[in-house]
């Protein structure tokens, strides 16, 4: 990160290196902060934020979850967002909201905490490298989602991405490119920072709300648009062994956009290609998020 680079914090803009917190902070020690992940796209005329306001709701969501108050409401999260778009002058951009105990006495209580947020954003392109983008090898993980019994899932918490980095961390080790997460009775969630798809015939599954995923912004994107190019959606409990017998899989988020899943625990899917479908879509979602399909420019905030 550039340290000239502008940052929101608590409503000033002001320069990456002058956006300091206390090292001590209850969120750094604890893992209690709440995030967003959201992009923006060059668009041809302008930078243009994809469904800004779906993610600035599900920011406010996780911060309830957690009791986390701020005195900021949605609207003032959502012009900080397209000030620090426009202020960098950036284009293709990932942005990072992020709420946060700013305070440095130690003790897990939060009740008299102070709460800041601040807003960065980095000039951002792929999520993988170009030769995984094309298609991943994934291993499905040792290591269990936590159901929301254990940790409330559908928070967007710092905490919860532990359970991801370990999971990246182990299928990396053993030579996969990204982690497949089951739940604790076996069924599949969810990838580290994406969810999940299955083409089987013209069927598009994915684990649905109750197998504790994070309810994915792109997964609704993808859930919308796939009937354009003829599949029919299906929410359900996936196996493990369907995803080896499947005709196609893919991820789906924010940073990882559609990314093809070409093997999985060292089975080919989709004769080690992306599939028909997994490309139709991909094309679709990309010109959607960069605004070539009017009835999807709704989702679109230019930035001017
Ligand atoms: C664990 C997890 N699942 C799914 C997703 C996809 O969510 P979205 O499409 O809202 O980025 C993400 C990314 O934020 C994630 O971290």
């Amino acid at each position: 990160m550039d340290n000239e680079t502008r940052v929101w914090l608590d409503g000033e803009i002001v320069k990456y290196s002058e956006a300091t917190v206390p090292i001590l902070t209850h969120s750094l020690q604890y893992g209690s902060g709440i995030f967003e992940g959201i992009r923006s796209y060059n668009t041809g005329t302008s930078a243009s934020i994809f469904r800004l306001e779906d993610h600035v709701d599900r920011f406010f969501r996780s911060m309830k979850i957690y009791s986390m108050k701020t005195n900021f409401t949605k609207e003032e999260i959502v012009r900080g967002i397209k000030d620090v778009i426009s202020v960098n002058k950036f284009t293709d951009a990932y942005i990072r909201p992020f709420a946060f105990y700013n305070d440095d006495r130690i003790g897990l209580g939060t009740r008299d905490k102070k709460v800041s947020i601040y807003i960065a954003a980095v000039p951002f392109k792929s999520y993988f490298s170009q030769s995984k983008a094309k298609g991943l090898r994934c291993k499905v993980s040792s290591w269990h989602r936590p159901g929301s019994a254990f940790l409330p899932i559908e928070a967007k918490a710092s905490g919860n991405y532990l359970n991801s980095v370990l999971a990246n961390r182990e299928a990396v080790s053993a030579g996969y490119d990204e982690a497949i997460l089951t739940s604790p009775s076996g069924y599949v969630t969810e990838g580290p920072g994406e969810n999940i798809f299955m083409v089987v015939g013209k069927e598009l599954i994915t684990p649905g709300r109750d197998s504790d995923i994070l309810i994915g912004i792109t997964r609704d994107t993808i859930m919308n648009i796939s009937s354009d190019i003829g599949l029919h959606v299906r929410e359900r409990f996936v196996h493990r062994e369907e995803l080896y017998t499947a005709d196609e899989l893919f991820f789906g988020g924010t940073a990882a956009e559609i990314t093809p899943i070409l093997e999985v625990d060292g089975m080919i899917i989709s004769g080690g290609l992306p599939g028909k479908s997994t490309e139709s879509l991909a094309k679709l979602y990309n010109d959607t998020v960069t605004g070539k399909v009017e009835k999807y420019r709704k989702w679109l905030t230019p930035v001017p």
